[in-house]
């Protein structure tokens, strides 16, 4: 997906191993993004143009209603912080942190865990769930059960990326920002083995990192 106007990504990539190159000098070189980014698959102007065009729409349909915006921690945070400043109504935002994949894997495992539960109640209020991807569904369908039992007065999902073919879970998705190849990604809030979600862009990791 990465045009003409990845140049700034690009540019900042070399000043980000720039940086790393000094910083890392004296250590053993290790996490630089160049040797574990295999492409940028959407760039930073791509990303902000759609998180526009989503906070817009949701701003349209959530004219008038209690809107509180849950991010699904961690990868969702600089979505959710970019979505927010383009939703025009009134809103608030709760935290919810879960754990569905096991460090150093890829897959989901399908058994969710809270970390850190929500700070206030929902019931009435109109849930919009912000998560950061949504690959077999698992995370997100017990996420939609678990908050659905505290009758909220409704409850939708935003996902900034849909790796759309991985479904195993048949999840009904409200607001898509970009549906995706089958390929492990990173950056924007998504981690590599908990590095490099502080990247302005998404991108494919190389196979076997
Ligand atoms: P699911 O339960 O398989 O839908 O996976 C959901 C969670 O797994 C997401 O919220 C992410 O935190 C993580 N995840 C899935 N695919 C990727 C990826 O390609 N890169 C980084 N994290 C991912
Ligand atoms: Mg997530």
């Amino acid at each position: 997906m990465a045009n003409g106007r990845g140049c700034e990504s690009a540019r900042w990539q070399i000043a980000y191993s720039q940086s790393r190159s000094l910083a890392t000098s004296c250590h053993r070189r290790k996490f630089m993004v160049q040797d574990y980014l295999e492409k940028i698959l959407i760039d930073e102007p791509q990303l902000q143009a759609r998180i526009k065009e989503l906070g817009q729409q949701i701003s349209v349909d959530y004219v008038g209603k209690d809107l509180l915006l849950l991010c699904i921690l961690k990868g969702g945070v600089l979505f959710l912080t970019d979505l927010m400043r383009q939703i025009t109504i009134p809103h608030e935002i709760d935290f919810l942190a879960v754990s569905s994949y096991d460090k150093g894997t890829r897959a989901s495992s399908g058994v969710v865990r809270i970390l850190k539960d929500l700070d206030n109640p929902i019931n009435n209020r109109h849930v919009l769930i912000v998560e950061d991807i949504i690959d077999s569904g698992f995370t997100l369908d017990y996420i939609t059960r678990l908050l659905t039992a505290r009758q909220p007065a409704s409850i939708r999902i935003c996902t900034l990326l849909d790796k759309h073919e991985r479904r195993a879970v048949d999840i009904p998705v409200d607001y898509v920002g970009f549906v995706i190849p089958n390929e492990y990604v990173f950056g924007y809030g998504l981690d590599l083995d908990q590095k490099f979600r502080n990247l302005p862009f998404i991108g494919v990791a190389k196979s076997g990192e």
